[in-house]
């Protein structure tokens, strides 16, 4: 696409779509503004989390430092504003389409879409269950190893009980239902404790990543049972969330139970160096450079790795955590 026109100006304002890394010069004498560099639609899913936030500045960064610009849509947790923030892109035919698709599924329709019209579709941090052939490749975090990482740590930690015979009493606080960050998390988890009956998930219910929820249902657990001795929390929001609750009821987090999350926010580390946390699996937010590398190839019509993971850490309590640089988000 060489241009932007007046009317597709109008579309993006009408459909509250924002602009960056970038600009669209404004037309002084009748002429229309000629594009600078690629233009790359890009639907996040919302600002559900610190760990979001810094996904999407990441993004919004490595697309102006490297000139592209940027049609940006902010979906507030729903799949059908990004459906329909995708369909924009098509209309207004943007250069590549990426996306974070808050579910796996549902996404056949507006794919096929973006393929009838030639604009190539990178899926990033969660991954989806359509056809290969309907979107060009995937970047983002690799939520099975992720759910492995929480589940290896509990065979660590849990040894000597474990030898006694258990049992070992888990919670499991889930993230987005259908999302395959929740998905992943769970089946690594579990594929890890299969082998060993000591381990049981006595409660498992999700929390959709937001610290309000994980603190609500942490209330209703505490109500419940008495006899936990892990949580397994799916995102650094909810075990926020999760550690209000916990010492409101006056139990130590970290000792009268143990806490394993993921996401590795500043928050969260703080609460691992003062035991309040055991480990804490990163899930990495800087994905904005790979994002914007791959968008570029694609524009050039040149085809991507069908499969990126983001490189990834474990923090434990363990560790000598005393000289990490600040985590940025
Ligand atoms: O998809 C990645 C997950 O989404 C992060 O763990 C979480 O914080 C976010 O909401």
């Amino acid at each position: 696409m060489e241009y932007i026109t007046e009317k597709q100006l109008f579309l993006l304002l009408c459909l509250g779509l924002s602009l960056a890394g970038g600009c669209v010069k404004q037309k002084s004498s009748g002429e229309l503004p000629q594009k600078q560099g690629i233009i790359l639609g890009f639907s996040q899913i919302g600002a559900e989390s610190a760990w979001r936030t810094c996904h999407t500045r990441s993004v919004k960064e490595a697309a102006a430092q490297a000139g592209v610009q940027l049609l940006f849509s902010n979906a507030e947790q729903k799949q059908e504003n990004q459906i329909r923030a995708i369909r924009s892109f098509i209309a207004y035919q943007v250069d590549v389409i990426a996306f974070v698709p808050i579910v796996s599924g549902g996404w056949d329709n507006v794919l096929m879409e973006a393929r009838d019209a030639g604009i190539p579709v990178l899926v990033t941090d969660r991954k989806i269950d359509s056809d290969e052939g309907l979107y060009a490749g995937f970047i983002g975090t690799d939520s099975i190893a992720e759910g492995r990482n929480a589940g290896l740590f509990l065979l660590e930690k849990f040894k000597e009980p474990l030898e006694r015979g258990g049992p070992i009493r888990i919670v499991e606080l889930s993230g987005t239902v259908g999302s395959s960050a929740a998905t992943g998390r769970a089946e690594g988890f579990r594929e890890v404790l299969a082998p060993y009956p000591q381990f049981q998930i006595v409660h498992s219910a999700s929390g959709d990543f937001l610290r309000s929820k994980g603190y609500e249902l942490m209330q209703s657990i505490l109500a419940s049972y008495s006899n936990i001795d892990v949580i397994f929390s799916h995102n650094d929001g909810m075990t926020l969330g999760v550690l209000d609750a916990v010492k409101e009821a006056s139990l130590k987090p970290g000792t009268d139970m143990a806490i394993v999350t993921v996401d590795a926010e500043q928050a969260v580390i703080n609460a691992l160096i003062r035991g309040e946390v055991n480990c804490v699996i990163e899930c990495n937010p800087k994905q904005g450079p790979g994002i914007i590398r791959l968008a570029q190839t694609l524009a050039r019509g040149e085809s991507i790795s069908r499969l990126i993971h983001v490189d990834e850490t474990v923090f434990y309590e363990w560790d000598d955590l005393s000289a990490l640089p600040p985590r940025g988000y």
